[in-house]
C-alpha cells in the first residue's frame, strides 16, 4: 500500500490556477475518499485574510466550479476544514518561519505547489531551503510555462535543481493527466493488436486537432508573448505526438516512458527556411462568430497592441526522422476562436495492399482510428462491411467500432487532468510528468521554428473568429492529396 498522506503547500492558493483547477480536484480527490484523514493543506498567499475568511472564499468558489449533481456538503466541509490560511510574501525569507511551524515536526510527505508565475520558482525554492522547510521527500509541483525558449527554460531548470533533485520535481502538462491522453499508453501497448499496425508500414499519416472556441480570455499579457506556439505546441501537442509516435517502454516506470518520449523529440525534422511555405502556417484571428456570439478580432482584445504580429493558430506539418516513421506525416493543427473545442487524435491506416472491391469505392478503404481527447472522450475505429441486402453484392460500407468512456464506464465523472496529476503526486509517481530533458528537446526544436520563421516572413495570415483557421492551413494537408478529417 502506498502512503498517500500528504501536506499540500499551495503558493498563489488565491490566484486563478487554484481556484479553477487545483481545489475542485481536490474537491474530487475528496468526494471518492482518496484523500486520507491527515492529509492537510496550507493556502499561502499575499492577501492579508484569516483561515476563516479564505475558508468562505473557498467554499464558494467550490459551489460555483463544481457541477451542482456532485455538490455535497459533508465533502465540502472536509475538505475546507483541512486548509489553513497564512499569509506570505514569498520573497521574504523572514516570513516562512511559519511554515515550520504549520509543519510541526508531522511525518505527512511535503508537496510544495507553485502555482505562481515560474519568475518565482526560484526565490521559493531557495527560501524554503533556507528555512529548512525541505526534506529528501519534499515533492515540488511546477506550472508551465517552463521558460520562453531553451535558454530561459535553462534558467528555472538550474533555480530548481539548486535545491531539488530531479526525481523531486513534478514538472506539470495538463494534458498528460486527460483520460484519453492516458488511454493512449494502454491502447497501444495493451492491445498487440494495434501495437503491430503502429509505423510507416501500416498507417500513411496522422492529424493531431487541438481546437479551442475560445478566445485569449483577457490573458493578453501572457498570451502576446507567447503565442500558440509557445503556449500549445511546444507542450501539450509535442507531448500527444510522443505519445503516440514514442517506441514501447520497457515498463510502466516515469523514465521508461520518458526516455522513449525523449528519443521522439531528438527525432524531430527540423523546420527550416527552405520548408516554412509548405510546413508552417500561422494565423492570427479577426473579428467573427463564436458559438453564436459577436467577438473581437486579436487586435481588439482588452490590453491590444494593435500591431502585434503574435500567432493564434498554428499548423504545421512534423516528420519523425527513425525507422518507425519514415514518410509519415503528422499534420497537427491548434488554435483558438475555431469553431468549437474538440481535441481529437486521427491514425489514418493505409488501404490494403491489393483491392478487389467496387472501383468507385475505392477512396472509402483505409481504416482510421479516432480517438477523441474531449469532448465526448472515447475512440472509434472506422471498418470496413459489406453493405446489407440482396441488390448491394459486394458493395462496402464504412461503420464505426465505438467506445464512449461515459457511456462504456457508467460513471458520472470522468476525473479532470488535475485530479490525476495531484493524486499521482501524492503517490510520488513521475510518470505524467516531464522531465528536464524534454522541455529542453522540445524548446530546442521550437526555438529553431521561431527563429526561421521570424527571418522568413513574421506576419501572421488572418482568419475570422469562429472558422477552422487560415486557408492556407486546408492547403497545406491537400497538397499531399490529403483533407482534414471532418466527422460526416
Ligand atoms: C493551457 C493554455 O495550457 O491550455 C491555454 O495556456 C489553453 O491557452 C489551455 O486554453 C487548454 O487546455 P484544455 O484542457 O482546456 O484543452
Amino acid at each position: 500500500q502506498i502512503d498517500t498522506r500528504s501536506d499540500l503547500m499551495i503558493f498563489g492558493a488565491l490566484g486563478d490556477l487554484a481556484s479553477r483547477k487545483l481545489f475542485p480536484a481536490l474537491y474530487q480527490l475528496e468526494r471518492s475518499g482518496l484523500l486520507v484523514r491527515e492529509s492537510r493543506v496550507l493556502a499561502l498567499a499575499r492577501r492579508d485574510i484569516q483561515t476563516e475568511e479564505a475558508r468562505s472564499l473557498l467554499m464558494d468558489q467550490l459551489r460555483e466550479r463544481v457541477p451542482e449533481a456532485q455538490l455535497d456538503n459533508d465533502v465540502l466541509d472536509r475538505l475546507v476544514s483541512r486548509v489553513q490560511y497564512h499569509r506570505l510574501d514569498f520573497a521574504d525569507l523572514n516570513q516562512y518561519r511559519i511554515l515550520n511551524e504549520w509543519r510541526d515536526g508531522s511525518d505527512n510527505s511535503l508537496i510544495v505547489y507553485m502555482a505562481t508565475p515560474p519568475s518565482l520558482y526560484g526565490v521559493i525554492a531557495r527560501n524554503l531551503r533556507d528555512a529548512s522547510c525541505c526534506t529528501r521527500k519534499t515533492r515540488v509541483v511546477v506550472e508551465k510555462p517552463i521558460g520562453h525558449d531553451l535558454e530561459t527554460s535553462r534558467v528555472i531548470n538550474d533555480q530548481l535543481a539548486e535545491v531539488y533533485r530531479e526525481d523531486q520535481i513534478f514538472r506539470i502538462d495538463h494534458y498528460l493527466g486527460k483520460e484519453t491522453v492516458q488511454n493512449l499508453i494502454a491502447l497501444r501497448f495493451a492491445n498487440n493488436f494495434f501495437a503491430s499496425q503502429w509505423d510507416q508500414n501500416h498507417i500513411s499519416h496522422v492529424e493531431i486537432t487541438v481546437a479551442e472556441s475560445v478566445g485569449i480570455e483577457g490573458r493578453w499579457g501572457y498570451f502576446d508573448k507567447a503565442g500558440q506556439i509557445r503556449d500549445m505546441i511546444q507542450n501539450h501537442l509535442l507531448q500527444l505526438l510522443c505519445l503516440i509516435a514514442m517506441d514501447p517502454p520497457a515498463d510502466l516506470s516515469a523514465d521508461s516512458i520518458r526516455d522513449e518520449k525523449v528519443k521522439v523529440l531528438k527525432a524531430l525534422k527540423p523546420i527550416t527556411p527552405d520548408m516554412m511555405e509548405t510546413y508552417l502556417v500561422r494565423g492570427q484571428y479577426t473579428a467573427g462568430s463564436s458559438l453564436g456570439q459577436s467577438v473581437p478580432g486579436y487586435l481588439d482584445e482588452e490590453g491590444a497592441d494593435r500591431n502585434s504580429v503574435t500567432e493564434t493558430f498554428v499548423a504545421l506539418k512534423v516528420e519523425i526522422e527513425n525507422w518507425r516513421w519514415a514518410g509519415v506525416p503528422f499534420y497537427i493543427r491548434t488554435g483558438k476562436r475555431l469553431p468549437e473545442k474538440l481535441s481529437q487524435i486521427i491514425i489514418h491506416f493505409k488501404p490494403a495492399p491489393h483491392y478487389i472491391f467496387d472501383p468507385d469505392q475505392k477512396h472509402l478503404a483505409n481504416n482510421k482510428l479516432i480517438i477523441r481527447l474531449q469532448p465526448d472522450e472515447g475512440m472509434t475505429l472506422q471498418i470496413l462491411t459489406k453493405d446489407q441486402g440482396l441488390d448491394k453484392g459486394m458493395r462496402l460500407r464504412r461503420g464505426p467500432l465505438e467506445l464512449t468512456f461515459s457511456e462504456a464506464f457508467a460513471s458520472d465523472h470522468i476525473p479532470d487532468a488535475y485530479e490525476r496529476l495531484l493524486w499521482e503526486v501524492m503517490k510520488g509517481s513521475q510518470y505524467l510528468f516531464v522531465r528536464r530533458d524534454e522541455v529542453e528537446h522540445a524548446w530546442r526544436w521550437v526555438d529553431r521554428l521561431i527563429s526561421n520563421w521570424s527571418d522568413h516572413n513574421p506576419y501572421p495570415k488572418r482568419y475570422a473568429a469562429g472558422t477552422w483557421g487560415p486557408v492556407a492551413s486546408i492547403a497545406l494537408i491537400t497538397r499531399d492529396g490529403r483533407s482534414w478529417y471532418e466527422d460526416a
